[in-house]
């Protein structure tokens, strides 16, 4: 499989890999194309207002099982959420992971897909935990599909 030198460089030297043991929040999700799996941990900076979005993400990291494209992106997706707001952490796209690494062969865009659900999923478990899911409807209606 013909990766760019970008996907090999995240592969072979992922950043932010491993687990948050204090982490405030946790999201998992699997590729239903490929039984692959991602787990996401945050650490929250809280903001002074009451919308929790504009919360920042002080610490990221992820656990992958899953093929050199979904690690490659799950690298990049960590380090382009890394003290970002919720907004905008839950507002990458699968298309923004693909432009961060360059590309991907075509085959392998539904990897980039496991990580831009992953983080949706733990923005989406943060604001439940903290009981303010129902005020953000549209990440409450967020679901992963089944097919990409
Ligand atoms: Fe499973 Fe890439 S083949 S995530």
């Amino acid at each position: 499989m013909p990766y760019s030198e970008k996907v090999m460089e995240h592969f072979k030297n992922p950043h932010n890999q491993g687990e948050i043991f204090d982490a405030v929040a946790i999201g998992e999700v699997g590729n239903p194309l490929c039984g692959d799996m991602m787990k996401i941990y945050l650490k929250i900076e809280k903001d002074n207002s009451d919308n929790r979005l504009k919360d920042k993400i002080k610490d990221i990291k992820f656990e992958t099982l899953g093929c050199a494209a979904a690690i490659a992106c799950s690298s990049i997706l960590t380090d382009m959420a890394n003290g970002k707001n919720l907004k905008q952490a839950f507002n990458i796209e699968k298309v923004d992971i693909v432009k961060g690494l360059g590309e991907l062969p075509p085959v392998k865009l539904h990897c980039s897909v496991l990580a831009s659900d992953g983080l949706k999923v733990v923005v989406q478990n943060y604001l439940r935990d903290q009981g303010v899911l129902d005020n953000y409807q549209d990440i409450k209606n967020f679901k992963v599909k089944d097919s990409h």
